[in-house]
């Protein structure tokens, strides 16, 4: 009681509901507009839903109340923070050598736009149901406590394993520029031996566990840090895209579209999926290319859905929630686009690198000046990437633990930093331990089907709460609904589908595992069941 007491001494006046809230909800946290499902342990429990007026005045809470200091500058730089790194920094030499050829810009074209897709309808949600927990938190609002909880176990994949993905990937132009300045780290702490299983990757444990202190530290600061590097990778970016463009040889572009040819070698659990279902067999190169490309450069623009994780921090929410998504996915978009038309313009598309594509272009046409430039600049910017998902995984596992779903514990925020300071730094050791012994890269598409995953629960939630709550305030509405969401899942589902069958298998049990961690701890201890 006296530790309540002292806490609201020195907590701010409570905070008012945002402008079209008030009136709607009641002291006491009980919406006066909504029935909330009471509990219960059959079935029906799996599907009550959460309030949105409720989940609202749950952020209400003294103990479980983050601090709103961001604008919509700060979340389109967080976007843009989040989104650009391994993917068009590494992964465009890949596509363009073994898939899609010139036209991989158009495979980003494709990416973004089911990207936008799913943008459109997390701009609606983050505007309507401005609380941490992104997927998770809108799943719970329309279609149900445990749907809302698969969507929390899967997005574990979009975000703890993406930051470790990336923390690895991160620790390699690192280790990279550290060979050039003749400096190297002992054997066994770069990382897991591919063969043997052994080592420890010495420099993706300490980034995450740098980025944890930072994210406890608040969100201001959190925000500054990745302004800055935002500023030197965006600087970077454009480099690529201005100096590019004077030594592009248009004769690289011929073909645009290379002929397609059949995928040799996918077979069994490591052929796509949609190949085991149908027989459909997707090609190399050709226009089927350029959408099997798209399945792989998707990974570029994971992390918009991110910035919906921090609603919550937001001064003004429902005008400032979808600039921030919509405008960092345009902003990427356009960049990616430009980049890897100035790429396969500079070196043969056949004659890009795997590693470092856009520094070697470079060093191909006689500049390896820009080249060490453009490393450092990926290794500055990765660090973002691995930043903004560790904290769109604190916040959605703030949120699951404030609505009871996992311990109470973990969702006080720290008196001094209004942070998530428990669940901060509970993820950023697990997720530094991760990264730091397992050779993680086969794992990477993970990241792309529960980020998918996440896309078309949130497309179908928008449908449902059009339908369950037509008298909601929507700052932002989805356009063309029905037909936009559906759009949205149809692509989604069809990037899915293009992912090899032991990903799905994967996916499936972690699923299962979540599914037993649900019913052994959550479903009982779940607020809204008490
Ligand atoms: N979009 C992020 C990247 O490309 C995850 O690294």
């Amino acid at each position: 009681m006296k530790r309540a007491s002292r806490r609201s001494v020195r907590a701010p006046a409570p905070r008012r509901l945002p402008e079209p809230w008030r009136g709607r909800a009641k002291r006491g946290g009980v919406p006066v507009s909504t029935k909330v499902p009471s509990g219960g342990r059959g079935a029906r429990s799996w599907f009550r839903t959460k309030s949105i007026e409720r989940s609202i005045q749950d952020t209400e809470e003294p103990e479980h109340r983050l601090d709103r200091s961001l604008s919509a500058f700060d979340l389109t730089v967080f976007g843009v923070g989040v989104i650009i790194g391994t993917g068009i920094f590494v992964l465009t030499g890949s596509v363009a050598r073994t898939q899609a050829g010139p036209a991989t810009a158009l495979a980003f074209v494709v990416a973004g736009v089911v990207c936008a897709l799913a943008a459109l309808c997390y701009a609606e949600f983050a505007s309507t149901v401005p609380v941490a927990g992104s997927a998770y938190t809108f799943a719970y609002a329309s279609i149900g406590e445990l749907p809302a909880w698969i969507i929390g176990w899967d997005l574990v994949l979009e975000f703890a394993l993406g930051t470790a993905v990336v923390a690895v990937g991160w620790s390699g132009y690192v280790r990279s520029l550290m060979d050039n300045a003749g400096w190297s780290l002992p054997k066994v702490l770069q990382g897991t031996d591919a063969v043997s299983g052994v080592g420890f990757d010495l420099l993706a444990f300490l980034l995450v566990l740098a980025l944890t202190g930072i994210l406890v530290l608040g969100m201001k600061l959190s925000a500054r840090l990745t302004g800055i590097i935002v500023g030197i990778k965006v600087t970077v970016v454009l480099l690529v895209i201005i100096a590019g463009a004077f030594f592009v040889d248009t004769a690289n572009y011929h073909p645009f579209i290379p002929e397609a040819q059949g995928q040799a070698g996918a077979s069994g659990l490591s052929a796509p999926l949609i190949q085991l279902m149908f027989g459909y067999q997707p090609t190399h190169f050709g226009v089927q290319g350029i959408f099997t490309a798209a399945a792989v450069v998707f990974f570029a623009f994971i992390g918009f859905d991110v910035v919906a994780t921090a609603a919550e921090e937001t001064r003004h929410p429902q005008r400032d929630m979808p600039r921030g998504i919509i405008g960092s996915l345009l902003i990427c978009t356009t960049l990616y686009v430009a980049v890897s038309l100035v790429v396969t313009g500079m070196q043969k598309y056949t004659e890009l690198t795997v590693d470092a594509p856009l520094a070697d272009a470079f060093k191909a046409t006689g500049h390896p000046w820009y080249a060490g430039l453009i490393s450092f600049g990926a290794a500055v910017g990765l660090t973002s990437v691995c930043m903004i998902l560790l904290m769109g995984q604190t916040r959605v596992f703030f949120a699951m633990s404030r609505d009871g779903l996992l311990p109470r514990f973990f969702s006080r925020v720290h008196p001094r930093y209004s942070t998530p300071y428990r669940s901060t730094v509970l993820l950023g050791v697990i997720i530094a331990i991760v990264a730091g012994f397992t050779s993680i890269s086969e794992l990477a598409e993970l990241v792309n089907i529960g980020t998918l995953f996440a896309f078309t629960v949130v497309a179908a939630g928008v449908l449902v709460l059009r339908r369950t709550r037509p008298d909601l305030p929507r700052a932002f509405r989805t356009p063309w609904v029905p037909v936009l969401p559906i759009a949205s899942i149809a692509a989604s589902t069809w990037l899915m589908l293009n992912l090899p069958a032991e990903t799905w298998v994967r996916f499936a049990v972690w699923m299962l595992i979540g599914f037993a961690v649900y019913f052994l701890y959550g479903r009982g201890h779940s607020l809204m069941e008490r």
